[in-house]
């Protein structure tokens, strides 16, 4: 990441700010792997330390369920998952390992008022795939809207809160490692490098520190080792007059992402946007497509023997996959191939481009299904490759219409 300052600091770390009033603002390093990760300093109007209530809130167990039965591709339909609770109470969770947790949410309200959210074991990313709002955190308001990633290190305390009336819809994801941008495209300084499909001036940090002074009873549900603890404190938590350093929130919008594409097919990594421990974040994204002239856009049947791979559908007309629909997720694990799906390798060939958004997510290690997920199942589609009567019919269709779209 990059140096930002916002608000009022002193000229030197570990050295007096005072307030008008002659109060001293209470400093406080906020930094990752014990003072030689990244860090920003932040001065508060009080300590932060100051809780006068800890209580355990709940539990957020996650259990693997589905372990006995067939391993097999899935295709997990969120679509239709009612809009329900706020944005932390509303997550539904579909998959997971040590190194990841992800879902989606449909927040039907904003967080109560006077209630703020803190994981406090891992990075956080919420994609808004709809609906905009207000991000607002310790480090300074974010607005945010479709398409927006919004990257939440961990530690942050943060609100959300949705416009009236827009109808919400996220993919959130939580990891114990740090979310960054890929490491092969930055130089020893963090600088993105040429070739990177973004840059520094892509990423947007809190615009300002807004100090809040507001009494009264706030409390911080603070997430850890799979339960809720609310702490309670009598100051609003946002009380932070300035901050510096290079760990903060940020918002990069899908729409930023610059496409590489090639002469030839071009495998996934060149998509990935975001690298986290043991897994990756790409996204798909309105693109030209090959220009070889006897190239074939869509993708080449692949074995990721040793990966699950998880995508995401977004945005256009996935006909690669047949029966897909915005808001589904594909779920092609380790040990078996997947490709296209019958007549969209013919029916790619020759097309310009494709208006595609999705949003893909490859585990290094398996992942488990919680029981949302396989009750979001379509148990059919693991046989959607086979050419059937239907499929022929559909394929031919597809071949006149041309497919839009080709996620590996
Ligand atoms: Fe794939």
């Amino acid at each position: 990441m990059f140096y930002v300052r916002r608000g009022s600091v002193p000229p030197q770390r570990h050295t007096q700010h005072r307030a008008p009033d002659g109060s001293l603002y209470a400093e406080e390093l906020f930094g990752v792997e014990g003072f030689v990760g990244r860090s920003s300093l932040l001065y508060h109007v009080v300590p932060p330390t100051r809780t006068h209530k800890v209580e355990f809130l709940r539990e957020v167990p996650l259990i693997a369920v589905g372990e006995d039965q067939a391993h097999r591709h899935h295709l997990t339909k969120t679509g239709g998952i009612p809009a329900r609770g706020d944005a932390i109470s509303g997550r539904v969770p579909l998959f997971f390992n040590a190194d990841v947790v992800f879902g989606v949410a449909r927040p039907a309200e904003a967080m109560p008022p006077d209630t703020f959210y803190r994981n406090g074991e891992g990075d956080e990313v919420i994609f808004v795939h709809q609906g905009e709002g207000l991000f607002d955190s310790i480090f300074g308001p974010l607005r945010y809207g479709p398409g927006d990633y919004i990257v939440i290190p961990i530690g942050t305390t943060w609100r959300f809160d949705p416009d009236e009336g827009s109808a919400q819809r996220l993919l959130w994801l939580e990891t114990p490692g740090e979310i960054e941008p890929p490491k092969r495209y930055r130089n020893d300084y963090g600088q993105l490098l040429e070739h990177a499909p973004y840059y520094q001036r892509d990423i947007r940090p809190p615009d300002e520190a807004k100090p809040r002074t507001d009494d009264g009873e706030f409390v911080i549900q603070v997430k850890t080792r799979g339960r809720v603890t609310a702490y309670h404190y009598r100051r609003h938590p946002f009380d932070v007059v300035g901050w510096d350093g290079y760990l903060w929130p940020f918002i990069f919008n899908i729409r930023d992402f610059q496409p590489i594409t090639g002469r030839v097919h071009q495998p996934p990594p060149v998509h990935q946007t975001f690298q986290g421990r043991n897994f990756v974040l790409c996204s798909f994204v309105p693109r030209k497509f090959d220009y070889h002239p006897l190239a074939i856009p869509a993708p080449y049947n692949h074995s990721n023997i040793n990966s699950d791979e998880v995508i995401y559908y977004v945005a256009g007309n996935f006909m690669s996959r047949r029966g897909v629909e915005i808001s589904s997720f594909t779920v092609h694990p380790a040990g078996i191939p997947h490709g296209p799906h019958p007549g969209t390798v013919e029916a790619s060939i020759g097309k310009e481009g494709t208006e595609e958004l999705a949003v893909m997510v490859d585990t290094f290690h398996p992942l488990h299904f919680t029981r949302e997920a396989l009750e979001l199942d379509d148990p059919a589609y693991p046989y959607s490759w086979l050419p059937g009567e239907d499929a022929a019919k559909e394929a031919s269709e597809l071949a006149e219409r041309g497919p839009e779209a080709f996620p590996d």
